[in-house]
């Protein structure tokens, strides 16, 4: 017997588990009605290795025409088959069957989300995971809990008649979901969880850059058990089979997470069928330091708040605003924490801070980087990207930026972060609310009043106040102004998967 020659993988990486090996050399198909099959034109592409730049798999590539047989099989069992008479209780369970399965699989899971975006895996295994599985539950909860009103109602134009009103809540129907590459499995998860518990059926369209861990999540979500074209999981582009989901007319809604330019074309392809649409953005959050803050906890947590996974972080607190008096100390101290940081392959465990994703935003976030330096502000640490194979930009931060710059306006989406100063808690809501977005924000200061007055002014969608990327499947997330329509998670969300109807009964 010969022994099969080992791929790069192994070989760069050695010791990746058995189960994750195989799957990378599985083949990778798209998953319609319940069966994985060959994209219709056969068409296939490459994901990569951020860390080397080398292709980890290649993919089936989803054009118009698989769009349209997932949203077939989607349309079918909305209306067909067992998910419409399944009770909340039993959907319930198939959600929570699934968040069992992903914290059987987490490992697994989290290697696969480490090769195929970058970041370490330690990370993905204490942050990505766990938050897809507690989502998961948190949704499966919500199925028996979708609940209508009973409503008194007076009808003045028909006196002495009697009414019994009430409104159900029912599922929107076939919905479109379109995940970017940050939090792949976290995406994925964030858009199913509310769909399902809300008997919603999915066509979910992953990013190109990472396809993967969704396609694993796909054989868990088939061993769960749910009925055949309940999920369908399409790999492909945006412009081909994301512009199809978003525009097709059979989809109910679409939801999206992605870049602000890319969520108006999805608002316009929308419009054929005004079909319902929710939209998770970009951001340009400010993240406010004042002098009477702890700044043992602030700085460290600044610096976190930008360089967490490489700064693709849709709420990354990318305008550090700092009163004066403390301002020097606390660039300094951020600063330290950027030299700290170890840059290296997610599947290292000394990696403290992985690649970029793709070659793209790695030239993306330098030419940024570039734009800042040209316009006069100072890269105190960082301003550049690493040498050698990958995809990696050091942790930058920058002072003398120039309100109007683009490194101030505009979401870099890379471990970069914009210093300011100020002299007084006035100047903060103007200069912070002067972009676009109005995603996150961040407040530091012993002075609870300071602090609660400081949120109310903010618009933004989430405040941290003496905390920053707090996450929780029962905290509502999402943006004002530009950031995007709609929220995810808590209770919010299932506004979002529903319809509401009144129903009114003469008695
Ligand atoms: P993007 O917005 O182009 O991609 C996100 C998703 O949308 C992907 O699944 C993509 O295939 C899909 N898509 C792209 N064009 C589409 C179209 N015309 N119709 C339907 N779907 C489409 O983001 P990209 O190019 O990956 O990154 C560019 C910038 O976007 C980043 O630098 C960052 O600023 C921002 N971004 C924001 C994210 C967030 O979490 N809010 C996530 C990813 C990117
Ligand atoms: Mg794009």
């Amino acid at each position: 017997m010969t022994a099969t020659p080992k791929a790069w993988f192994e070989e760069t990486y050695p010791d990746l588990p058995l189960e994750v090996v195989s799957f990378l050399q599985s083949r990778h198909r798209v998953l319609i009605g319940g069966q994985w099959v060959d994209s219709v034109t056969q068409k296939k592409f490459p994901t990569f290795d951020p860390a080397t730049g080398k292709v980890l798999a290649e993919v089936a590539e989803a054009s118009a025409e698989d769009v349209d047989e997932a949203v077939k099989a989607a349309r079918s069992a909305l209306e067909k088959g067992p998910w419409p008479t399944m009770t909340p209780s039993e959907r319930g369970r198939l959600i929570w069957k699934l968040a069992d399965l992903v914290e059987a699989h987490a490992d697994e899971l989290a290697v696969i989300e480490s090769l195929d975006n970058g970041k370490p895996r330690s990370v993905a295994r204490a942050v990505d995971v766990p938050l897809a599985v507690d989502l998961f539950r948190y949704m499966a909860g919500w199925a028996t809990k979708i609940e209508g009103n009973t409503i008194p109602i007076s009808v003045p134009y028909t006196p002495g008649a009697e009414y019994l009103a009430y409104t159900v809540r029912e599922p929107v129907g076939v919905c479109g979901q379109i995940i970017p590459w940050n939090f792949p499995l976290l995406m994925a998860a964030w858009k199913l969880g509310p769909a399902l518990a809300c008997g919603c059926t999915v066509v979910l369209k992953v990013a190109e850059q990472t396809p993967l861990s969704a396609l694993r999540l796909g054989q868990l979500i088939i061993e769960a058990g749910f009925p055949p074209g309940v999920v369908n999981i399409l790999t492909g582009f945006g412009e081909t089979a994301g512009a199809a989901l978003a525009s097709h007319p059979d989809v109910d809604k679409v939801a999206f997470t992605g870049s602000t330019e890319v969520g108006r074309q999805i608002v316009r392809a929308a419009a054929g069928n005004l079909k319902k649409v929710t939209l998770e953005l970009g951001g340009k959050s400010p993240n406010v330091v004042f002098a009477d803050a702890q700044l043992e906890e602030a700085i460290p947590a600044a610096a976190s708040a930008v360089f967490f996974n490489h700064g693709q972080c849709c709420c990354a607190g990318t305008r550090l605003y700092v009163e004066r008096k403390v301002f020097d100390r606390v660039v300094e101290g951020v600063a330290e924490e950027a030299r700290k940081i170890r840059l290296g392959p997610g599947w290292d465990p000394q990696t403290q801070m992985g690649p970029l994703v793709s070659e793209e935003q790695l030239e993306r976030v330098c030419r940024y980087i570039e734009e800042g330096k040209e316009g006069g502000a100072r890269p105190v640490v960082g301003g550049k990207k690493k040498e050698g194979q990958g995809y990696f930009v050091e942790p930058t931060v920058f002072v003398n930026a120039q309100p109007q710059m683009s490194i101030v306006q505009e979401e870099i989406f890379g471990p970069v972060v914009v210093a300011i100063p100020f002299e007084d808690p006035s100047e903060i809501p103007p200069a912070a609310n002067q972009t676009i977005y109005g995603l996150a924000a961040g407040i530091w200061t012993r002075d609870i009043s300071k602090a609660h007055r400081l949120a109310r002014e903010l618009k933004a969608g989430t405040v941290w106040i003496n905390c920053y990327n707090i996450f929780d499947a029962a905290l509502p997330f999402g943006g004002y102004k530009q950031s995007g329509w709609g929220r995810e998670m808590g209770h919010a969300v299932l506004e979002e998967y529903t319809e509401l109807k009144s129903v009114c009964i003469r008695l």
